[in-house]
């Protein structure tokens, strides 16, 4: 079965308790009335037909209540995980948690103590972050630093004279939120080799592995590092590719025998268990037919970045990073000559676009904003134009 994708379609969400929309008043003070909220990683697609068939069953068996279904719902992660990714986990190895926030809350709660150590590669997803205070646990920033082809390397040098020997666990964004970096298989490998050095358990969010762009591979950890299995915490789940966060599930892959017993005592003690809702749509996107519509929609993104990233190019002072995968740009307006303070303020106020604010994602990030640009066409170019004329007094 072939299908056609309409990603062009503007879907009008506001008014749905949507967050990236609704909230965007509330953050930002950007009215939702002609804003554009480039903020939550969230896209503004319509959902693939495959989920939709899927919603439809169950609505039409009319029954909510407890219900089977999870070994089969792992049988289809171990498929995803073969075909798309080279990788071959075993089901009997994976659990399901309330999303992957839950899942990096969990691991620290079951693998580090009250004051120990957690590190993790700045600018990053800034809920690493907050997750980690929130355990009261140690944030331990390593900076990314920029290469001379604008990408981030890590400094595996540098962070380990600062190392203070209370760090136990190392959280990796793979491929990298916010930066759109994917990370080469040696890089991968002598990040598993510093673990294995330093006794640190990995912890590998991997949540955006589908997002690769043409001409990337991004290759899982347990492929790139087979060795580190022992030490080695997967997390993926459908939600990021198939834009299903609401569903609130995510799979936890633990090969290691004693890391898996105290996950698994874990999430005993806990009493969780997969949502239904979560179940039905992971296993429907999991299939040849959602396979389909991630290659579609991979395609539309390369669009949006070319067209973006091609927008900020022409705006003296300000740099995008080369994206290699997810639907986030992250711009650097260091060169502006301008306080971030006023970037932002022309932004929200003159643009009346709401993007991330670089500074939450650590150190690294002040000078940045994150643009998501998962959006029909028509949006992003209409950001890249009010942009363009928010910044069209700069030489
Ligand atoms: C790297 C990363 N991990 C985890 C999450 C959140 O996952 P969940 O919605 O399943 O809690 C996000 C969301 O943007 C993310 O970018």
């Amino acid at each position: 079965m072939t299908i056609h994708a309409d990603f062009d379609r503007l879907i009008d969400r506001r008014g749905t308790n949507c967050a990236k929309w609704d909230a965007m008043p509330k953050v930002y003070g950007v009215p939702v009335e002609d804003g554009i909220p480039m903020w939550v990683a969230d896209m503004d697609f319509s959902a693939a037909e495959v989920l939709q068939d899927a919603v439809r069953g169950l609505l039409e068996k009319a029954n909510y209540g407890y219900f089977t279904g999870e070994s089969e719902m792992k049988d289809a992660v171990a498929w995803w995980m073969k075909s798309r990714h080279g990788w071959s986990p075993d089901p009997s190895h994976m659990f399901s948690t309330a999303g992957l926030g839950n899942a990096i809350a969990i691991c620290l709660q079951t693998y580090t103590d009250p004051g120990d150590e957690v590190i993790i590669f700045t600018p990053v997803y800034h809920e690493f972050t907050n997750k980690i205070v929130n355990a009261g646990r140690v944030v331990k920033e390593s900076p990314l630093v920029p290469g001379e082809d604008g990408m981030y390397r890590m400094d595996l040098q540098s962070l380990e004279s600062a190392l203070s020997g209370r760090e136990k666990m190392l959280l990796f964004c793979s491929p990298h939120n916010p930066a759109g970096r994917v990370w080469t298989v040696e890089e991968q490998k002598e990040l598993a080799a510093f673990c294995e050095r330093h006794d640190l358990v990995l912890v590998a969010d991997e949540i955006h592995h589908d997002l690769v762009l043409p001409g990337h591979t991004h290759v899982p950890m347990p492929v790139a590092a087979p060795d580190i299995a022992e030490r080695l915490i997967m997390l993926t789940s459908s939600s990021k590719t198939f834009n299903t966060a609401g569903s609130r599930l995510g799979t936890v892959t633990i090969p290691g025998t004693m890391l898996r017993a105290r996950f698994s005592d874990a999430l005993t003690a806990l009493n969780l268990s997969p949502n239904l809702l979560g179940c039905v749509l992971t296993r429907a996107a999991y299939t040849p037919q959602g396979a389909e519509w991630v290659d579609q929609l991979v395609g539309y993104l390369d669009g949006n970045r070319a067209a973006f990233l091609d927008a900020m190019g022409q705006i003296p002072g300000v740099r995008a990073m080369p994206m290699q995968a997810t639907y986030l740009a992250w711009v650097d307006f260091s060169n502006t000559g301008m306080e971030m303070k006023e970037v932002l303020r022309r932004v929200n106020e003159d643009a009346r676009i709401a993007p991330s604010v670089g500074a939450e994602f650590g150190k690294g990030g002040e000078t940045c904003l994150r643009f998501n640009i998962a959006t029909p066409r028509a949006r992003v170019e209409e950001a890249a134009t009010r942009l363009q004329a928010a910044f069209s007094d700069l030489q």
